[in-house]
């Protein structure tokens, strides 16, 4: 019988990582997902370890735990993350690289503490969550921009290093899906009036996108797929109307392309 395959999924306490989470386990995968308070996350149908991506140790305990248990890590979904809104003016540096710290810093810890365990099996799989934001800078987001966008830097170079190692590197960018995202959104402290009627429409436009997104468990479905996949792309995009608007991109005019962005973005 084949051993079953094991997976580590950071952020598994709600949205996007916990619905993967979720059916991964009930495909028959033995799956870690992670939280920064895993006792208020329990589930029955994973395990949950505590992980806070932004430290060094919490990374190497976390992983040490599931190679200790299960000998492998076969499967790394980097996945969490949240949304730092406001204008750049506002955004401080220190919550500037608060954002990097966790999106993309987090996503790098992760991947450098799991992939000598990968390498020396010759084997494995790394799934980063990005975004459409990390395609498109969108406007009082830009930190939450810059940090998907140098995930698709790092994510291609990686994925070309350790190709002929066994392991496949995936991009996941998602568009708007229905989670906690909004609600766990960090604002800037700081207030410039100039910017407060367009970020307030940028704002509204965010949280309604999220709140009639799909359901995390339709982005659960592509990882899933991606996971069993023989040969799994780079890149892989569920962006509904966005996907639309980024094929436009290089066959219209620029500024057809930001009149068409000023639409959707509310600005
Ligand atoms: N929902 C969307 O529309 C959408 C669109 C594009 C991309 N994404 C991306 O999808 C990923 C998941 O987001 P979501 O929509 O599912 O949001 P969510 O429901 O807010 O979930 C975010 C997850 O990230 C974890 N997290 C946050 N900071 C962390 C840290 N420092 N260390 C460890 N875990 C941390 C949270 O866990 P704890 O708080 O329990 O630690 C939580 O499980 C993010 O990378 C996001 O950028 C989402």
């Amino acid at each position: 019988m084949d051993r079953r395959k094991v997976v580590l999924i950071t952020g598994a306490s709600s949205g996007l990582g916990r619905a993967a989470a979720g059916l991964l386990a009930s495909s028959g995968y033995v799956v870690y997902g992670t939280s920064r308070n895993p006792a208020s996350s329990f589930s029955d149908n994973f395990n949950m370890l505590k992980l806070d991506v932004r430290g060094d140790d919490s990374v190497k305990a976390c992983i040490s735990e599931v190679i200790n248990k299960e000998g492998s890590i076969d499967l790394l979904v980097c996945n969490a993350g949240y949304v730092l809104s406001g204008a750049v003016e506002e955004v401080s540096m220190s919550e500037a690289k608060e954002q990097m710290e966790t999106n993309f810093f987090g996503v790098a810890r992760v991947v450098s503490a799991v992939l000598p365990h990968m390498r020396e099996n010759r084997a494995g799989r790394i799934i980063i969550i990005s975004s459409v934001a990390g395609m498109i800078g969108l406007p009082y987001h830009a930190y939450y921009s810059a940090s998907k966008y140098a995930l698709e830097g790092y994510a291609e170079a990686l994925s070309r290093e350790v190709h002929d190692k066994g392991i496949c590197v995936s991009l996941v960018q998602p568009g708007f899906f229905r989670t906690n995202i909004a609600g766990a959104a960090a604002l800037a402290e700081k207030v410039v009036m100039a910017y407060h009627k367009q970020k307030g429409r940028a704002m509204d436009i965010f949280h309604d996108s999220v709140a009639s997104g799909k359901t995390p468990e339709e982005l659960a479905l592509l990882i899933k797929r991606i996971a069993d996949s023989d040969s799994p792309k780079l890149r892989y995009m569920n962006a509904g109307s966005a996907r639309w608007i980024l094929m436009l991109r290089p066959l219209i005019p620029q500024r057809m392309f930001e009149y068409v962005l000023s639409r959707c973005t509310g600005i």
